[in-house]
């Protein structure tokens, strides 16, 4: 393999057509073809750039100068798509959820070791420096013992995801998130939800999580009936408050320890006590190149996937679990998330 990698887009719709725009931007990398059985959607992507169009994706991966696939077809489709990627040597990032169902994930990610190949999902918010900020803080323990995490992630219904509800194609955002955040998987979830406006998914799920057995607790507000888009994340500890905008990258820190406030009056408005607070200073970066250059750094150094199909399963087993939830009105428990074999390792070590 040369240091460029050449790589094929599958479906070239709105993510497909962001992933070709980022992968111009990345020097080791270079965009040999796209896959979509719309001509129109092909043309609108690659413009007047040398890319070739397929409409049949199967003959972009037999394409021998196609290093790495990324995959940004319906969630229906991206276990088929994957599975014969790696069946033809190619390395693939599939876009999240990884799968609709949770058999294709386990699939995918079995079919992934022995290939040799790398299969990373695109959870693009890991990417993004302020929840990578708050993972680092909740690390370090400057939050102490966490009490609660919380991530609302609302706005109006997209005409284009038909395939799925919010759960599979939203909440699995954050669900990923809040387990990598605190390093713990989801343990119980109990959800309310319903179909508003959506033809035939749910649009709309408030849900209650808990982390571990006797670990923090989660709240997360998920919908596509709200005017305006709204994507934050906040982390409650012993020692303050975290808070996150995924939109401006803006991170927050209210600590827990406060001045009493001397005038009564404005105790009644503002609270007994005000606390200092810091907004922190980060690089912002665009998410979607920064998962694309790390994708192509992992194939090109050989190292492990940062964000692993068992990740990618871990977020769909909570998704499906909060979708469960919602159409029973009962609290679903997780007892058992699946694990890479090396995880396992790390563990008994
Ligand atoms: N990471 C994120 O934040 C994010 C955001 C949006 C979408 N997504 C994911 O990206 C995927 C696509 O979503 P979208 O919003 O771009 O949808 P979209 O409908 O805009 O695009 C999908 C494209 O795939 C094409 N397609 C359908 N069948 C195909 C096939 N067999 N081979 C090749 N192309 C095919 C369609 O013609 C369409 O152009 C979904 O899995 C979605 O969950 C991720």
């Amino acid at each position: 393999m040369t240091a460029e990698l050449g790589v094929g887009v599958i479906g070239v719709g709105q993510m497909g057509t962001w992933h070709v725009d980022a992968w111009e931007r990345i020097d080791t990398a270079r965009v040999v073809a796209v896959a979509d059985p719309r001509e129109t959607a092909a043309r609108a992507c690659i413009r007047r750039r040398p890319i070739d169009w397929h409409v049949d994706w199967q003959e972009l991966v037999e394409r021998p100068d196609v290093d790495a696939v990324t995959i940004a077809a319906p969630t229906g489709q991206h276990a088929e798509i994957a599975l014969a990627a790696l069946a033809a040597g190619k390395h693939v990032l599939v876009e999240k959820p990884i799968a609709a169902a949770l058999e294709d994930g386990l699939r995918m990610a079995a079919a992934a070791r022995p290939s040799g190949r790398k299969l990373m999902v695109g959870h693009v918010e890991r990417f993004n420096p302020a929840v990578a900020k708050v993972a680092e803080l909740v690390r370090e323990g400057r939050l102490g013992r966490i009490f609660r995490i919380q991530a609302t992630r609302v706005g109006p219904l997209p005409a284009r995801i038909a395939d799925v509800g919010v759960a599979i194609d939203l909440a699995t955002h954050d669900l990923d998130v809040m387990q990598y955040v605190l390093g713990r998987n989801i343990s119980r979830v109990f959800a309310e939800g319903t179909r508003f406006t959506h033809p035939s998914h749910e649009d709309m799920l408030a849900c209650l999580l808990r982390f571990g057995d006797d670990g923090p607790f989660g709240l997360l507000d998920v919908n596509w009936i709200t005017p305006e888009k709204r994507r934050e994340l906040s982390v409650i500890g012993e020692s303050g408050m975290l808070v996150a905008s995924y939109l401006t990258q803006d991170v927050w820190l209210m600590e827990a320890d406060g001045a009493r406030t001397g005038w009564e009056e404005l105790a009644r408005l503002r609270g007994d006590a005000e606390s200092a607070a810091v907004r922190f200073a980060l690089r912002k970066v665009e998410p979607l190149r920064a998962e694309l250059e790390a994708f192509a750094s992992c194939i090109l150094e050989n190292r492990p996937e940062p964000v692993s199909a068992y990740d990618g399963c871990r977020a769909l087993i909570a998704a499906l679990a909060v979708r469960d939830s919602a159409a029973s009105s009962r609290p679903v428990e997780l007892l058992g998330m699946p694990t890479a074999p090396e995880d396992a390792r790390v563990r008994a070590a």
